[in-house]
């Protein structure tokens, strides 16, 4: 096959903007074009603004801006974008199912086979598609047939390609990454279209790094990735409980195992729980595929990750309301942060959402400052969470564009997400402002707890 000339994606998210802009700017030759049936996202996308596109990553302004009008697109056009791409990536979003069979547990496939069925009427050459979504294994069988059975006679590849880019350092996974996966078929038409898109990384990835399988390896290990992270997440967690009643601290003990370099120090740092669009849903789908094969202990062993994640987000709540004498009722609490880590704009799964529904079940007031996240989502958040109607979480929540604003007057601060500025504030200043005794509960272990209890605070972190 000769080189690919021209990429489409569907879906301008978190996955296939940063992830299409990379390409683009590393492959000038090849004309990207991404889609997505949302106008207003991809109008934020193409606003002349890069403050305003639609997702914060530190340097993807750079990379739009390099390679945006000359060989990136951004459109709505999906059909027209589809009919002249050589290879198609499928990058829409694929949340838990929220009805009916696998309700909260399954990966809801429709827009997968939306794009499927649409890629199936327009096309009319050949073409490679990619899954590029997080699927649960064997959706590249459900793509081939929808394909195979609606197209108009023309031949299509199916290869999985999953994305491994943590959210906030998405440009440097992108540029940088430990390696690329790409599963295909193993006859020799699948290891062609395999060659067309290793040949699109080589670009710029060392071909050490990109590794080929067969298609359901390639979907199977994405799953697993991110459930060994998440489950070494939930292990440091759930020794965090047992440090608070021991006197060891967390960090202490994270440090020493990191060493061993048969564990190593990454994810090891205990949170007020793991958030994030990938971790719960990626786990949720490997219990059902096990549970759907009835391999009940291996469902139930990474059930127990989440079982874990949700017992830590309520455990940090209610240690809230017991340090608070109980009653956090008409109280003010601070929240620094709402996204589900630093460095992004994203919100899905974070922690803060479940902390806040937890303490507004007690009556308290929440007061909301993330510096990336605005006023609408975090209402959105709370009121798809739907444990209370949008005039009560307006009423219950502020959110406020000033951190200095959102504590003031407040009985406590909660630290939900590590935003580096939050250590660099004020901390003076913020003591003088609020209720006394003035509190600050470190769900992050990003906070200086010497240099707060020196000013007056009583200050508590997980795990210590
Ligand atoms: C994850 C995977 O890392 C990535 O490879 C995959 O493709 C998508 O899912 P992401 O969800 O963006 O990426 O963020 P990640 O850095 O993995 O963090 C997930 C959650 O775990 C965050 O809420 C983070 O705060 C939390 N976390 C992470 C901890 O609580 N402690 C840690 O030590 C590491
Ligand atoms: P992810 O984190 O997986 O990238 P997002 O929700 O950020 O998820 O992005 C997925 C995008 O896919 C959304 O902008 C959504 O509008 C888009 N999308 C979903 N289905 C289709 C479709 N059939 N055609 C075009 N775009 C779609």
């Amino acid at each position: 096959m000769s080189k690919i000339k021209s990429i489409c994606c569907i879906g301008a998210g978190y996955v296939g903007g940063p992830t299409m802009s990379v390409i683009a700017a590393k492959c000038p030759d090849i004309k990207v074009t991404i889609v997505d049936l949302n106008v207003a996202r991809i109008a934020a996308w193409n606003d002349e603004n890069l403050e305003n596109l639609p997702v914060y990553e530190p340097g993807l302004d750079k990379i739009v801006a390099e390679a945006r009008g000359r060989n990136l697109f951004f459109s709505t056009e999906v059909e027209k974008a589809i009919d002249e791409a050589e290879m198609i990536f499928i990058s829409v979003n694929t949340p838990t199912k929220t009805y009916g069979l696998g309700k909260g547990k399954a990966a809801d496939l429709k827009y997968i086979e939306l794009c499927a069925r649409q890629i199936a009427a327009v096309s009319k050459s050949d073409k490679i598609v990619v899954e590029k979504s997080t699927l649960p294994v064997r959706t590249a069988e459900a793509i081939r047939s929808i394909l195979d059975n609606t197209g108009n006679g023309v031949k299509f590849q199916i290869l999985s390609n999953p994305e491994f880019l943590a959210e906030g350092t998405a440009v440097e996974d992108l540029l940088a990454p430990d390696r690329v996966l790409i599963g295909g078929d193993t006859d020799a038409a699948g290891q062609e279209a395999i060659q067309a898109l290793v040949d699109v990384y080589a670009n710029w990835i060392p071909k050490d790094r990109i590794l080929t399988t067969n298609v359901w390896s390639s979907e199977l290990s994405k799953l697993t990735a991110n459930a060994f992270l998440a489950q070494r997440v939930s292990s440091i967690n759930a020794l965090s409980e047992l440090c608070e009643k021991t006197g060891a601290d967390v960090n202490e003990v994270a440090r020493a195992i990191g060493m061993d370099s048969r564990i190593g120090p990454k994810f090891l740092k205990s949170s007020v729980g793991f958030g994030g669009s990938c971790f719960q849903k990626d786990i949720l789908n490997l219990v059902y595929i096990a549970k759907s094969y009835g391999l009940n202990e291996v469902a139930d062993y990474w059930e127990q990750v989440i079982i874990m994640n949700d017992h830590q987000k309520r455990r940090f709540a209610s240690n809230i309301v017991k340090t608070l004498y109980n009653t956090v009722s008409g109280k003010k609490i601070a929240f620094l942060g709402w996204a589900f880590k630093k460095d992004t704009n994203d919100t899905r799964e974070s922690a803060a959402i479940y902390v806040a529904d937890d303490l507004l079940f007690e009556q308290a007031n929440i007061a909301v400052y993330d510096p990336k996240v605005e006023e609408h989502q975090v209402y959105g958040d709370l009121n798809y969470l739907g444990s209370r109607n949008k005039e009560e979480n307006a009423n219950l929540v502020t959110v406020f564009n000033d951190p200095y604003e959102a504590v003031k007057d407040s009985h406590a601060i909660a630290v939900l997400t590590e935003w580096d500025e939050f250590k660099n504030y004020d901390w003076q200043r913020i003591y003088d402002n609020m209720k006394k005794p003035a509190f600050v509960f470190d769900g992050r272990g990003i906070m200086d707890g010497g240099k707060l209890q020196e000013i007056g605070f009583v200050f508590q972190a997980i795990g210590k």
